[in-house]
């Protein structure tokens, strides 16, 4: 029987990337995945041609490309690249070409990699957060689920996947343990003493594949995921003791850290003060145990800084 094909954006990259590997290390799954990249040529690409993924060159703002790259597939992974660009208008004209490819295609399961439009709890009006752009909250989030119609206006079967924070941005993204003043190591968030729903990158296509795999059960319907909960306290412990020195919790306020002026900070300020002051609505939208039943090998924090310890302690040197 021959294997139904799921088109994967952003297959180089964290999400996508981990749906290609979990697709195509699952032999007997009935699935093969179609990696769609700017860049056939890269070394990536080739690695994911080398677990017998079919390398398809495309750009997501290349409506014909996504056309071809669509064609002839069952699903396809949809994800935006915001940290590419920082524009939200252009992450729901990507998402709307997407959703115009795969209706085109006859595609009969797509994911949809989105997260809240914060402006739903808190609007424009309500100053306990700036408004940024002139009509966001937290352009990262409201871009992608204002982008949630575009799937429906099309009449998809489509699943609206919200993911959660990345650990990997302790190692990646400049989030990780750093000297402070006194020489201590310290993580910084302004998360107060509530708990963040994180997640192995790498699990994120894990679960994707999981979802796949039921199909029909999940198709109009969202589903939130993350490998666990955990305060800023209980992340310092667990780095500590991966790291072999002391790591402590610097809690900020979020106006603090919108302040700190890297790009992006006034963005994440919003979204760790979102996750913060309605934790019991964002965690509730991302069960582990559910998140579990998608992905058995889900990592908790502590597997995932087991692996990656070398790559955590590189990031101190
Ligand atoms: N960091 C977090 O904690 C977190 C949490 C939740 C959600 N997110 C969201 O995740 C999204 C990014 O996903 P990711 O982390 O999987 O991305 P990523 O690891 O940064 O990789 C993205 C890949 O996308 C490809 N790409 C970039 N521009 C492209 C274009 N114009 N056309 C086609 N492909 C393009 C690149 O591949 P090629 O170079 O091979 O083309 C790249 O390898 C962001 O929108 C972010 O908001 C992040």
């Amino acid at each position: 029987m021959s294997k139904k094909i799921i088109a994967v954006m952003g297959a180089t990259g964290a999400q996508g990337g981990g749906l290609v590997r979990a697709i195509q290390n699952d032999a007997g799954g009935g699935f093969t995945a179609r990696a769609l990249t700017r860049n056939a040529g890269s070394d990536k690409a080739k690695e994911l041609a080398r677990l017998g993924a079919e390398v398809v060159q495309t750009d997501i703002d290349d409506p014909a490309s996504l056309t071809a790259a669509f064609a002839g597939a069952h699903g396809a992974y949809c994800v935006t690249f915001f940290w590419e660009h920082f524009s939200p208008e252009r992450e729901q004209a990507e998402a709307a070409s997407m959703a115009r490819a795969a209706k085109q295609a006859g595609l009969q399961h797509v994911i949809w990699s989105t997260l809240e439009d914060t402006r739903k709890w808190v609007p424009l009006s309500d100053n306990r957060m700036p408004t940024l752009a002139g009509k966001y909250k937290v352009p990262h989030f409201d871009g992608k689920g204002e982008a949630d119609r575009v799937f429906t206006d099309n009449d998809m079967p489509v699943t609206f996947l919200l993911t959660s924070f990345y650990w990997d941005n302790f190692i990646h993204f400049g989030m990780g343990p750093k000297p402070g003043l006194d020489g201590k190591l310290a993580i910084t968030l302004p998360m107060g003493n509530k708990k963040l729903p994180g997640i192995a990158a790498e699990d994120i296509g894990k679960c994707a594949y999981g979802i796949f795999q039921r199909g029909v059960e999940y198709t109009g319907k969202t589903v939130g995921i993350a490998g666990e909960h955990l305060t800023g306290d209980r992340m310092a412990a667990a780095l500590s003791a991966a790291l072999g020195r002391p790591v402590s919790y610097n809690a900020v306020s979020p106006e603090v850290y919108r302040g700190f002026g890297f790009p992006g900070a006034d963005d994440l300020g919003n979204m760790f003060q979102f996750k913060r002051d309605f934790e019991d609505y964002f965690c509730g939208a991302r069960s582990p145990e559910f998140s579990r039943s998608l992905n058995p090998g889900l990592q908790t924090f502590d597997t995932w800084l087991g692996r990656n310890r070398a790559a955590l302690l590189a990031t101190l040197e």
